[in-house]
């Protein structure tokens, strides 16, 4: 039996690192791919994630892979899940109504405040007057986020009106994000502390995955631009069993619910990203996946078989699965290509050394050329280690990270300092 996953980084190589444990599996392919996913499966960089009717031909011209796996965002929201499907195939990934609660902000605080799910207060925008009369009266600082996908750079945090102005015109005039940037969410800016709960949902149940958290910003202390994500741990040190609970019960099982109300049913994973405030835990934004870098520190301490995960959300049985966690504390340093995430360099040469066996280097931005391997991307690597404790998981993480080397590479000094 084969499998085909689609996407290309850091969180494409977990998925198919933690596939790989599963015997019936004889075959693994993944397109593109990258660098180190081509030493587990067979990659196809000629083929875009965002190329549907090719992953299509794929598919049909593959007649033993019996599942497809889209984990990006793109192809989902624009119905990779959907056109499988309606070609008899199966697939694990939400439909592109379901996906919309990432690839439109308006939809999800739309949906939030319909069910009385908590998130930041907001208004919505179509008109660049209209936000910019708007922001005479806001508080300050506030947030503007563009409605659709955006690379996790449509998100300004506004320190004044000075900055709301330029972000407006930014997202909606200069059209920085194109069409995402047609509509707008200007909202209340939430003090507190992060965490990121990924959940499998099958339309009929709701099964959290163990917490994580991420550091979005690209240099120590949290300064510097927004990344895609430098580095996660799981679980969180701050979110306990009773703060899982009361979320549950306010948040993710409200989440399904709502969208069941709304006629979709959603069926992939839930990626709740919420902000805990001594005003309780509001969500500050959905997606339709798993994260990047979350799911390398999460899927690292997983030891149910990820497949038979998959297999039973298709198959709206979730409820009969019970997930079981490694007690260790994992955690995953990216290093990035410095320059990232504004412009960077490619194609340097990486070099290893010796890495702990009990270490998981996955790949991001890479390339394998003539057995070796070379930078092709922003994130480029990361390593992955867990331990006893956070501080004995970091410790080794950052022992292994300075085994690698290339010119100009760029990580975080304090992942899982905070
Ligand atoms: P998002 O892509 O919506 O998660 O936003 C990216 C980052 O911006 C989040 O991880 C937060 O750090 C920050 N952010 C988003 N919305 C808010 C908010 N309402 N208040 C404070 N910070 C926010
Ligand atoms: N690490 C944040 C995300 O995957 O969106």
């Amino acid at each position: 039996m084969e499998v085909l996953v689609v996407g290309g980084g850091g969180r494409e190589h977990a998925i198919c690192h933690s596939l790989k444990k599963n015997n019936k599996i004889t075959k693994l392919y993944c397109i593109p791919g990258n660098g180190g996913i081509s030493d587990i499966a067979e990659c196809v960089p000629e083929i875009k994630a965002t190329d549907l009717d090719k992953i299509l031909q794929f598919v049909k011209e593959h007649a033993d892979i019996a599942m497809t796996v889209v984990a990006p965002d793109d192809p989902l929201a624009l119905g990779l899940v959907d056109l499988l499907e309606e070609n008899g195939f199966r697939a694990f990934g939400p439909t592109k109504a379901a996906a919309q609660i990432e690839a439109s902000k308006v939809f999800s605080k739309n949906l939030m405040k319909k069910y009385g799910i908590p998130t930041a207060d907001y208004e919505v925008f179509s008109s660049s007057d209209d936000a910019l009369k708007y922001l005479e009266k806001a508080a300050y600082p506030t947030v503007i986020k563009a409605d659709g996908l955006a690379l996790g750079k449509g998100v300004y945090i506004c320190q004044n009106k000075k900055e709301a102005t330029s972000a407006v015109e930014e997202i909606m005039l200069d059209q920085k994000f194109g069409t995402s940037g047609n509509q707008i969410v200007i909202e209340e800016f939430l003090k507190g502390y992060e965490v990121s709960v990924l959940a499998f949902c099958d339309g009929k149940t709701i099964l959290p995955m163990e917490t994580s958290q991420d550091h979005k910003r690209a240099l120590d202390d949290d300064k510097g631009l927004n990344t895609g994500g430098m580095g996660a741990f799981s679980p969180s040190q701050r979110f306990g069993e009773a703060e899982m609970k009361k979320a549950y019960n306010t948040i993710f099982l409200p989440t399904m619910n709502a969208l069941n109300a709304e006629g979709i049913t959603f069926k992939g994973v839930i990626y709740f990203g919420l902000m805990v405030s001594n005003k309780g835990v509001k969500v500050l934004e959905y997606n339709a996946r798993f994260g990047d870098p979350e799911t390398q520190a999460v899927l690292m301490r997983l030891e149910s078989d990820l497949y038979d995960i998959f297999n039973m959300v298709i198959d709206q049985k979730l409820s009969q699965v019970k997930l079981k966690w490694s007690d260790k504390q994992s955690i995953c340093v990216v290093i990035a290509s410095g320059g990232y995430p504004e412009s960077y360099q490619k194609g340097y040469e990486i070099s290893f050394g010796d890495i702990d066996g009990d270490c998981v280097v996955f790949h991001a931005g890479t390339k394998k050329a003539d057995g070796k391997y070379y930078t092709n991307g922003g994130r480029v690597l990361g390593v992955t280690c867990m331990g006893n404790t956070l501080a004995e998981a970091r410790e080794k993480a950052y022992k292994n990270v300075e085994k690698i080397s290339f010119e100009n590479m760029h990580y975080r000094k304090d992942i899982g300092v905070k």
